[in-house]
């Protein structure tokens, strides 16, 4: 249906990455890296080179999302997946709630569900709509999702958990924009290959004394945990501004140059404000066209940092898709594969521009509007 179309030059992007993950590493941050020569790549994570690398993008995570004195910038590596996992075996006692929307909330539900001596609970709210956690009695671990990157929905809204209960947000693909007090949680985790404009394998999780002091006390209890998922050795390396074992330093490198922008460009606040002015647009441009519509209805639950925008079934989304990134103009805009819609899945991640995504909803009018 969109085999003849061609896109003008004048609505070429200047960047055609607008996938949710990974999202577009500017290539400045590339040419820098470059730029470091024989003084980085090739070095010990263990020699100053590095460790001055990580204490600066740590100290920097600590100052974007203003994080308590007493909390730790907890570093390593595997990405959230990995952390699924590690946080099952090494932080919940007896049980774990989990509040879950989409396919990340419910894999990291199945990951501490597969851990026999611990119960797990799914409470699960229907795709397209946010869940609202909230504390449950009986459970020492609630898990929480701030943006479920598979159907753009997000929940911002934190419960007050028991004093002894550990309050965990997956903030992977929402950490950096959208909204989320971290002196509220507990276990505020996420990889860096989205809003954070690295690449993945990697993971950050800002803990709480409180969540500090449970994996001790799990540590202690005669469990088997690997040793690569032991969280003393997570928290006793980044506290020396390292990793248990080697690290990506290319990954730090972005991340480091991403949190760096970040901090110069306002901050936390500015971010999320220019998160949502993207969003709105979107949103609005979704709502105005009759052949589009927003897939997630409650306007409270639409993600600042991932869009989720159906197409009349008259347009197969997929056939457009393949025609753009045919002409090199746009990257990355399928569904989730998993939700199976006719739908584009478009990133708001920080160094996705407004000024791209206005040239995006401008390419896909003109499209359907010929077709
Ligand atoms: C919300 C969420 N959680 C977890 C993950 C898994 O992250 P990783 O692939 O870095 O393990 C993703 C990846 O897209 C995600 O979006």
């Amino acid at each position: 249906m969109f085999e003849n179309f061609n896109i003008p030059q004048e609505l070429r992007p200047t960047d055609p990455r607008f996938g949710s993950g990974p999202s577009l590493v500017p290539v400045e941050f590339m040419t820098k890296l470059a730029e470091t020569g024989t003084e980085l790549l090739g070095t010990s994570h263990r020699k100053p080179a590095v460790k001055n690398l990580v204490k600066e993008m740590q100290e920097g995570i600590r100052t974007f999302f203003n994080v308590p004195s007493d909390y730790e910038i907890v570093i390593g590596n595997g990405g959230a997946t990995f952390l699924f996992d590690m946080i099952g075996l090494g932080l919940v006692r007896k049980k774990s709630s989990h509040f879950t929307c989409g396919e990340f909330s419910s894999k990291w539900y199945k990951s501490h569900a597969n851990i026999p001596w611990i119960e797990s609970e799914n409470i699960a709210g229907d795709y397209g709509h946010g869940s609202k956690a909230s504390n449950v009695d009986g459970s020492d671990f609630i898990a929480m999702t701030l943006n479920e990157t598979s159907t753009g929905v997000q929940n911002i809204d934190l419960p007050e958990v028991d004093a002894d209960t550990i309050l965990a947000v997956d903030a992977t693909s929402g950490a950096g924009q959208i909204p989320c007090d971290i002196s509220k949680t507990d276990v505020f985790f996420f990889s860096p290959q989205k809003v954070f404009a690295s690449e993945g394998g990697f993971f950050v999780s800002i803990m709480s004394p409180k969540a500090i002091k449970r994996s001790q006390e799990i540590a202690e209890l005669d469990r088997y945990i690997p040793t690569i998922m032991s969280w003393d050795l997570a928290i006793t390396n980044s506290i020396k501004n390292q990793t248990y074992n080697t690290p990506s330093i290319s990954t730090i490198f972005f991340l480091n140059e991403q949190v760096k922008l970040m901090n110069s460009q306002g901050g936390y606040s500015s971010a999320i404000e220019y998160a949502q002015k993207k969003a709105d647009m979107l949103y609005s441009w979704a709502q105005e066209k009759p052949y589009l519509d927003t897939y997630v209805k409650g306007e409270s639950d639409r993600s600042t940092a991932v869009a989720c925008i159906d197409v009349d079934d008259k347009y197969p989304a997929g056939d457009l898709i393949k025609v753009l990134e045919s002409q090199k103009a746009v990257y990355g805009i399928d569904a989730y594969r998993k939700l199976g819609k006719n739908q584009f899945r478009i990133s708001l991640f920080h160094n996705v521009s407004f000024e791209n995504l206005e040239k995006l909803t401008k390419i896909i009018d003109l499209a359907i509007e010929q077709a």
